[in-house]
């Protein structure tokens, strides 16, 4: 079972653990804040920061989404992150406001937060998307510094990874540490099991205005220039004021493969209510590929505009952060499998 203690300050008051809160939350009023992961509780505590004064969402998803950019023992997010196979740390971000307004960045490298990149793209530039150098030129014109992202713990299980440079997507690898490469009783590395994958958030805050953001070093040991979903909007994340957001987490092809993001949000125009939506586009994805569906994990978080949240996965053990003025928890998707 997760155990809080390492992410939580001592004195947060009471968070319930996955374990019982399997399912769909109750309604609650905006502002509400949600996110991928365990690391999805530090997150949302600094987004609240800013939610539960009355702030703007966009500020607190960037905002959120930062800590576990600059937490060097996450190994699937920011500083710290594992490389690609030639020992590159390239990092992807996406944000998106309630005006449709959305900007984003991938494979940029040596900058600690991708997110504010991404938002300065959104609001400096008439574009999009920037890549590569490009992306981290802007971000050195406009004020961020180069830094080797590269931890020695990183660093260590690339070369660990070299030995046999097998490619192969682990499930759930969000829910393992760098251990996975290694003897955990042994050879114990930093974060432990507390590493996770993408971080996806969706908030709405006191003025119903909704934003998103979605950050992640991609899949470990990839190929050179690999994007996954997270920065793609449609894909790893998307937000329509009308209806609500989504984002994902997980094997980031198959969500592109079927614009996971904005499937849901779809979805939940229809009439569905977040989790069902969710539950819908994974069994979407089954369709498609039942066979590969087996040996992946995929997970959708999804939110309404009446600040209803859900969740779910193809595997078990995705789990979700939610904060709100009536509760601060971790619940568990459910899955299909
Ligand atoms: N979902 C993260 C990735 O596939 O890169």
């Amino acid at each position: 079972m997760l155990s809080l203690g390492n992410v939580l300050a001592e004195g947060t008051p009471n968070i319930d653990e996955a374990a019982g809160n399997t399912g769909a939350t109750q309604s609650t009023t905006p502002p509400i804040v949600v996110s991928t992961w365990k690391m999805g509780l530090a997150a949302n505590q600094a987004a609240w920061e800013i939610l539960g004064n009355g702030g703007y969402a966009l500020d607190a998803v960037e905002v959120g989404v930062r800590v576990p950019e600059g937490d060097p023992k996450g190994n699937s997010v920011g500083y710290g992150g594992l490389p690609d196979r030639d020992g590159r740390v390239t990092l992807d971000a996406c944000i998106m406001d309630e005006r449709y307004n959305c900007g984003s960045v991938m494979c940029i490298e040596q900058i600690m937060h991708p997110i504010s990149v991404a938002r300065l793209v959104m609001e400096k530039t008439p574009h999009i998307v920037l890549v590569g150098e490009g992306a981290q030129r802007f971000a050195l014109a406009n004020g961020f510094k180069k830094e080797n992202l590269l931890t020695p713990e990183s660093e260590k299980a690339w070369k660990e990874w070299l030995k046999t440079a097998q490619y192969k997507p682990i499930i759930n690898i969000e829910n393992q540490g760098y251990g996975y490469l290694y003897n955990k009783e042994t050879d114990p590395m930093p974060g432990g099991v507390d590493n996770h994958d993408t971080i996806g958030m969706l908030a709405i805050d006191s003025q119903a205005r909704m934003s998103g953001a979605c950050t992640t070093s991609g899949l470990a040991f990839k190929m050179q220039g690999r994007v996954g979903d997270s920065p793609i909007i449609g894909a790893g994340l998307y937000v329509d004021p009308e209806v609500g957001a989504a984002t994902a987490t997980g094997v980031g092809e198959e969500v592109i493969r079927m614009v996971g993001a904005h499937l849901i949000v779809e979805l939940m125009r229809q009439g569905h209510q977040p989790e069902q939506a969710c539950k819908l586009a994974i069994e979407r994805l089954i369709k498609r590929n039942p066979v590969h569906a087996k040996d992946i994990q995929v997970g959708f978080l999804a939110l309404n505009k009446a600040g209803q949240a859900g969740a779910y996965a193809l595997q078990p053990g995705f789990t979700y952060a939610v904060k709100s003025g009536q509760e601060e928890k971790l619940y568990t998707a459910k899955s299909i499998y």
